[in-house]
């Protein structure tokens, strides 16, 4: 059997910058399918710096040769997938499984409480979700869709394409840290999110994989409010201080203000020893070492730099290959060539 699939994952609370990482490796996909939910969003610049927060299509879409779908485990906000559909123009190529859930306005209005306990990103995917376990009034896309965007049995096209040798991208959303099972729960959103549970979300044999791409950020974050612990929390101004310059993140789906915390190794570690990465992306390196920032090459990084993500490797016992220095597409270091 062809081992063509990598799968990208999130090593913390998400927010680890899989957008960033997904688009830089767009371009090696044949196809790419997401399983996740408009409650992550992954951000993806073009070559013109035009932003896109994608909450639904794959975040491959620059790659204008990539097949993109949305597969069965999947949750759709009709309204969401329009908005990027306009914005994106790959309705042609963007296939969705005719088994992929619907979110309605009962699943958004059933969380306003959610919101205030655990700090739900409110999109409706908990709500949606546990309809679709009762089985009873849960609309599929087939229910919804039909004549108006392509349908298709994801896994049928993405394992006629591992037969054929295409590579596929799983894009993995969230982090580990808040899996239903293995966070800390009740602080977790409503799925598992291990490269596992993606796989049997797009209906894809963990035998088709040949890569599982752990994305780590050196500032873990959390999304604002009550959303649950963060091990070592610090504030933005701390962080400020320490790169020298004012920075701030505001969530991708929220629009609100971050948590952020000193790295944990202790939940990467957790991360690794359930995912089994073949690689780590390392991001925001630049917080760390903003002297290193934008740096694209390994050998121009400052030596305090190589050290710690040498050391990091060691510890971690996973190569680092690909490292952010900063927001642009061209901040990044590929130790895979
Ligand atoms: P929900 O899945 O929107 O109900 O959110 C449940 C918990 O997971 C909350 O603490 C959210 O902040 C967090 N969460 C859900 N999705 C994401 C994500 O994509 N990035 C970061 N945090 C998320
Ligand atoms: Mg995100």
């Amino acid at each position: 059997m062809n081992k063509t699939v990598t799968v990208v994952i999130g090593g913390q609370f998400g927010s680890e910058a899989k957008g960033k990482v997904v688009s830089y490796l767009a371009h090696e996909f044949d196809m790419a399918v997401r399983t996740g939910s408009p409650n992550a969003g992954h951000t993806v610049f073009d070559e013109d710096g035009e932003i896109y927060k994608l909450q639904q299509i794959p975040a491959t879409f620059l790659n204008k040769y990539c097949i993109l779908c949305i597969g069965a485990g999947a949750l759709i906000n009709t309204e969401v997938l329009q908005k990027e559909l306009e914005k994106t123009n790959v309705k042609d190529r963007l296939f969705i499984d005719p088994q992929a859930g619907i979110i309605e306005q009962k699943h958004l209005d059933q969380e306003s409480d959610l919101v205030k306990s655990i700090g739900s990103t409110g999109k409706g995917c908990g709500s949606a979700l546990a309809d679709r376990i009762w089985r009873k009034d849960f609309k599929l896309a087939k229910d919804v869709f039909a004549g108006e965007y392509n349908i298709a049995e994801a896994s049928e096209m993405i394992n006629k394409g591992i037969d054929e040798g295409k590579s596929v991208l799983v894009e993995g959303t969230q982090g580990f840290g808040l899996s239903i099972y293995h966070g800390i729960y009740p602080y977790v959103t409503s799925r598992d999110t291990t490269a596992a549970n993606f796989l049997a979300e797009a209906g894809i044999s963990p035998l088709a994989v040949k890569e599982i791409i752990l994305v780590i950020r050196t500032y873990p974050i959390r999304v604002a409010g009550p959303s649950g612990p963060l091990a070592y929390e610090i504030s933005w101004d701390d962080l400020s201080k320490k790169v020298g310059k004012d920075v701030i993140e505001i969530t991708t789906v929220t629009g609100k203000t971050r948590r952020v915390g000193e790295f944990d190794i202790e939940i990467v570690r957790k991360a690794i020893q359930m995912n089994r990465p073949t690689q780590i992306a390392l991001q925001f390196l630049n917080y760390v070492f903003p002297g290193d920032e934008n740096k694209a090459a390994w050998a121009d990084l400052s030596k305090e730099a190589q050290d710690y993500i040498q050391d990091l490797e060691k510890q971690l016992e996973v190569p680092i290959t690909l490292i952010g220095t900063g927001q642009a597409n061209e901040a990044m270091i590929d130790r895979r060539i």
